[in-house]
């Protein structure tokens, strides 16, 4: 069943270089519990996609649907982690993971979380005594808590050793299994995306569009380093290439 449509027609950035669109004809659907990976050169539109999808910037032609209502702005049904944790550092731990405007405060839930994420004794702390990789855990509760179906992850363990990486990355799988929710993963690292994803969308740039689409039906657990994932990155690796 499609959860979302995302049909972006065009969307160009006023300026300069506003002639050449930054995205053109971007369509794509997301399963209920799919996972999707997006993966494209730099500046090629991923995180202006995401922006879109996400309902932060409502400046393109087209349009997002979300269980084939068209969606407008913000919507609790998604949920974001960006490439940093982007938390309150006045707010705990706690604080940020169930801040939630006009909702009130789920604080059984908000542990519940924590303890998904491994920071079970850390609630009360604040971000700033928090390591990278901590805090975007914290981010990854934070982003769970209004329980959405669909998340979107950018980029968000590009800054992270290799060890927590793999870490968050299994972690990230498991939750998105145990909640039910789709996840939209847009990553530079293509053994991340062949790992995690369902099918991985390749997007060319000048303008960002789907160039490829690559099915990835290997059972979970994936082996890292295993040769059939060894094979779906080189694959990826060319179309990338092809791409530009
Ligand atoms: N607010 C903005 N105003 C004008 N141009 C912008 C704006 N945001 C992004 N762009 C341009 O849109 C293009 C796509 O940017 P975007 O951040 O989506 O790329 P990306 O694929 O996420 O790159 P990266 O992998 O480096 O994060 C770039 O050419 C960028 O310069
Ligand atoms: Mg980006």
């Amino acid at each position: 069943m499609t959860l979302l449509d995302v049909q972006v027609r065009a969307k160009r950035f006023a300026g300069a270089n506003g002639k050449t669109p930054v995205l053109s004809e971007v369509g794509f659907e997301l399963a209920a519990g799919e996972v999707l990976g997006l993966v494209g050169a730099s500046g090629c539109g991923k995180s202006t996609l995401l922006r879109i999808v996400a309902g932060l910037d409502p400046e393109f032609s087209g349009e997002v649907r979300l269980n084939g209502r068209p969606r407008q702005g913000p919507d609790r049904e998604i949920g974001v982690v960006f490439q940093e944790p982007r938390l309150f550092p006045w707010l705990t731990v706690a604080e940020n993971v169930g801040f939630d405007l006009g909702q009130g405060h789920d604080e059984a839930w908000v542990r519940t979380l924590l303890d998904q994420v491994g920071l079970g004794g850390l609630g009360e702390a604040l971000p700033r005594q928090l390591s990278g990789g901590q805090a975007q855990r914290a981010a990854i509760a934070r982003a769970l808590y209004t329980r959405p179906r669909v998340l979107l992850l950018d980029e968000p363990f590009s800054a992270l050793d290799a060890f927590t990486r793999m870490r968050l990355q299994d972690l990230v799988r498991d939750l998105a299994r145990a909640h039910g929710t789709s996840l939209l993963l847009v990553t530079h690292d293509i053994e991340e995306a062949v790992l995690l994803a369902d099918r991985v969308l390749v997007l060319g740039a000048a303008p960002g569009r789907i160039v490829r689409e690559i099915d990835v039906t290997l059972h979970h657990p994936r082996g890292r380093g295993s040769a059939e994932v060894a094979a779906l990155r080189g694959q990826v690796l060319r179309e990338l290439e092809r791409a530009g």
